[in-house]
């Protein structure tokens, strides 16, 4: 049956070019008093007074605004175990590094993910997921990353598509290969390059491939090397830099054409102009900076440069256990500089466009119908309130997502 949401305050995200950049950030297309038709998965009309098909479900928004679901690029959320007595460490004093460099930290959820089956880890991804749609995300990207083995890593990629193709919204798998280094496995870099990722690009040719340059991890030249193995693969490049320490990836990132760089926390002002002048996204993560040490990404300068920016969660086990965009938007504008309707674009039409998924994030006729209307009239109020959950209703693939049973 098709779906009238009438009386609403749009945000159409589809006025302008695709993707944003420098001032167009800000422009939300907003249609007051807007009605929007949707047909099975697509939405097929959008304007003020519209005529209604005949048989329809009218929903009526009150002048609350509706927008295309988040967009949430960045994502670890498929893992087990958890990292509740690190965390502990961390509120007494211990660093995220030093953890790591002890052996914990993704390390230790790698152990748990090895020790996990494909079908465990596709039911906690399955329930994180259903959190993420009621906080309004209908697509998520996911990486791998827990793994670090063959074996593993494509269980976790396995785990992803399967609880991807129960879940209502989209979820779009990367191969994180280069997450951490397994100091049990002798000429571990070697190893991923010439097993893993042909394994992986053997059965997922499409996925990006994904690596995290930083003291630690993937040192800029194993980093530089997976990413050159996985470019002439074809797969699409994604890289974490500049999470604590600027180790030069950035500038090698940009020469290899790399979809995005991720995290940016400690980037040069240098490095930052550099990612603006070229076609690469700079991702800001700043549930990160709440969550471990306070230190944000300077998105403001990276915006004003005319630079390329999209936002997203993070959500992980260890730096930013949070399923929540509405979340990320309120610290993006209270630490990163953004304004409300930048973090809007950066969560929506940026990061759908990153994602190579130029049929959603504007609501525009032909979309696909991945809708929320919130509880408000304002939609800075997304940023301004912190901690609740914004939503009110979500629409993915054009159906209505039904309410929480919570008797059975
Ligand atoms: O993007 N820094 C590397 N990867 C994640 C954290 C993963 C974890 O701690 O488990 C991040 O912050």
């Amino acid at each position: 049956m098709a779906i009238l949401i009438r009386n609403a305050r749009v945000l159409t995200m589809a006025r302008g070019p695709r993707p944003r950049r420098g001032a167009a950030l800000r422009e939300l297309g907003i249609v007051e008093q807007g009605d929007v038709i949707i047909e099975r998965e697509r939405i097929v009309a959008v304007g003020q007074s519209l005529s209604m098909p005949p048989a329809l479900r009218v929903i009526e928004a009150d002048g609350r605004v509706l927008m295309p679901g988040f967009v949430d690029c960045h994502t670890h959320a498929c893992w087990a175990g958890d990292r509740l007595g690190e965390w502990e460490l961390r509120l007494k004093g211990a660093t995220y590094q030093e953890i790591l460099a002890a052996g914990g930290g993704i390390m230790s959820t790698v152990r748990a993910v090895r020790e996990a089956s494909q079908v465990q880890l596709a039911g906690a991804l399955a329930a994180r997921l259903e959190v993420m749609l009621r906080h309004g995300t209908t697509t998520a990207e996911v990486k791998s990353g827990y793994g670090l083995s063959t074996e593993d890593e494509l269980k976790m990629l396995r785990a992803i598509r399967e609880a991807g193709e129960e879940w209502e919204g989209t979820a779009v798998p990367t191969a994180l290969l280069g997450h951490a280094i397994d100091p049990a496995q002798p000429g571990f870099v070697q190893q991923t390059i010439r097993r893993t990722l042909p394994a992986v690009h053997e059965e997922f040719p499409e996925v990006a491939v994904d690596a995290f340059c930083e003291q630690g991890a993937w040192s800029a030249d194993d980093a530089t090397l997976l990413l050159q193995h996985a470019g002439a693969l074809g797969h699409p490049l994604r890289i974490h830099a500049d999470q604590f320490t600027s180790q030069g990836m950035v500038a090698r990132a940009i020469g290899m054409k790399a979809v995005s760089i991720d995290h940016l926390e400690a980037s040069t002002p240098e490095d930052l102009a550099r990612l603006a002048a070229s076609s690469t996204f700079g991702v800001i993560l700043p549930c990160c900076g709440l969550n471990l040490d306070g230190r944000y990404a300077k998105a403001r300068q990276l915006v004003d440069a005319g630079g390329l920016l999209a936002m997203a969660t993070n959500f992980n086990p260890g730096s930013a256990p949070t399923p929540s965009m509405p979340m990320a938007i309120a610290l993006a504008v209270r630490f990163c500089g953004l304004s409300p309707a930048e973090a809007i674009a950066a969560g929506t039409i940026n990061a759908a466009t990153l994602l190579g998924l130029r049929d959603r994030g504007a609501v525009a006729p032909g979309q696909r119908a991945d809708l929320i209307l919130l509880r408000h009239t304002d939609e800075r109020m997304l940023a301004y309130e912190i901690g609740g959950n914004p939503v009110d209703a979500v629409i993915c693939g054009g159906r209505l997502v039904p309410p929480v049973e919570v008797f059975r």
